[in-house]
C-alpha cells in the first residue's frame, strides 16, 4: 500500500503546479498524473459534465492502483468532490481558491479572485466566500480564455498579456491588495501577473496548502511511503504530449510521459 502512487488529476496541464508542490512536500512518494486536456476547459462545462469527467478520471486512477486522489482542479473540486467522496472509498484532497488567508490579511478590505466560471458559480465557492469574506469586498473575475492558451502552450504571448491586463484592470482600480489565483493553471501566469500588477499586491495560490494537506492525510491514514529513495512520476495525457512536457519543470526528477485514452 505505501508504495502505491498518489493520483492527481486536472482538466489539463495546470494541475502540474500542484504536482510540483507535492513533490517538494513528499519527495519520496510516487505519483501518477492525469491531464484530461481533451476535455479542457472544464470551467465552461455544466456541473453534471464536470461530475461525469471527475468520475471518469477517478476510475482511471483507481485502475492504476492509486492510494489517494488529489483533485488538482478548482473547478472539479468545487463542483464534484462531494459526489466523489460519496461514491468512492478512497481519500480525496481538493483545491479551492485561497480566499480565507486573503480575507484575513487584507488591509484595503478588497480582494481579487481570478477563477473559472465553473468555480465562481459553484455553491462551494459561494459558501467559502460567505464564511470567510462576508465583511470585505471580493472582486471576482472569470479568466475566460486563459486555460485555452495555457493548454496550447501559449503563455509568453502578447495575447496572454493583453487578456490578463484586461482582467486585472478592474481589480487594480478597486484597490485590491490580494489576488487569489483560483485555478491551478494560473500559477504559470505569475511572471506576467507580476509585470502587470503594482508591487504592493500579493498573489496567492493554494498549491502549498494542498501538498501540506496531502501529507497530513497520508500520515493520519498511515499510508506514507516509508522508502527513502526519490519517488518516480508517471504522466498520462489525452492531449498534446509536447505541451505537457514543456509545462513541467522536471529538473532532477525521474519522470515518464505517456499518451493514454481516458
Ligand atoms: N485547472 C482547472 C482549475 O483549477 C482549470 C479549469 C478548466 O479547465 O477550465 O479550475
Amino acid at each position: 500500500m505505501n508504495n502505491q502512487a498518489i493520483g492527481i488529476f486536472d482538466s489539463g496541464v495546470g494541475g502540474t503546479s500542484i504536482w510540483q508542490e507535492i513533490t517538494i512536500a513528499l519527495p519520496n512518494e510516487n505519483t501518477i498524473y492525469l491531464a484530461d486536456s481533451k476535455y479542457a476547459p472544464y470551467g465552461k462545462r455544466t456541473k453534471e459534465e464536470i461530475i461525469a469527467l471527475s468520475i471518469k478520471n477517478t476510475e482511471k486512477l483507481l485502475e492504476l492502483n492509486c492510494k489517494i486522489i488529489v483533485v488538482a482542479c478548482n473547478t472539479a473540486t468545487t463542483n464534484a468532490i462531494k459526489i466523489l467522496r460519496e461514491q468512492f472509498d478512497i481519500p480525496f484532497i481538493g483545491i479551492e481558491p485561497a480566499i480565507k488567508p486573503a480575507a484575513k490579511n487584507t488591509e484595503t478590505k478588497k480582494v481579487g479572485v481570478l477563477a473559472t466560471q465553473g468555480t465562481l458559480s459553484s455553491q462551494l465557492f459561494a459558501k467559502t466566500s460567505d464564511l470567510y469574506a462576508s465583511t470585505i469586498d471580493v472582486i471576482e473575475v472569470v479568466g475566460t480564455g486563459l486555460v485555452e492558451l495555457i493548454e496550447q502552450g501559449k503563455i509568453e504571448t502578447q495575447e496572454m498579456y493583453s487578456l490578463l491586463e484586461s482582467y486585472m484592470r478592474p481589480m487594480i482600480k478597486k484597490n485590491i491588495d490580494y489576488l487569489v489565483l483560483g485555478c491551478s493553471h494560473y500559477p504559470y501566469l505569475m511572471p506576467i501577473l507580476k509585470k502587470i500588477l503594482p508591487s504592493n499586491i500579493i498573489i496567492i495560490d493554494s498549491g502549498e496548502a494542498v501538498a501540506r494537506q496531502t501529507k497530513v492525510i497520508l500520515s493520519k491514514r498511515n499510508i506514507l511511503n516509508k522508502n527513502l529513495i526519490q519517488g518516480s512520476h508517471i504522466f498520462h495525457t489525452n492531449g498534446d504530449l509536447h505541451v505537457l512536457q514543456k509545462t513541467l519543470n522536471t529538473k532532477n526528477k525521474s519522470i515518464e510521459i505517456k499518451l493514454l485514452n481516458f
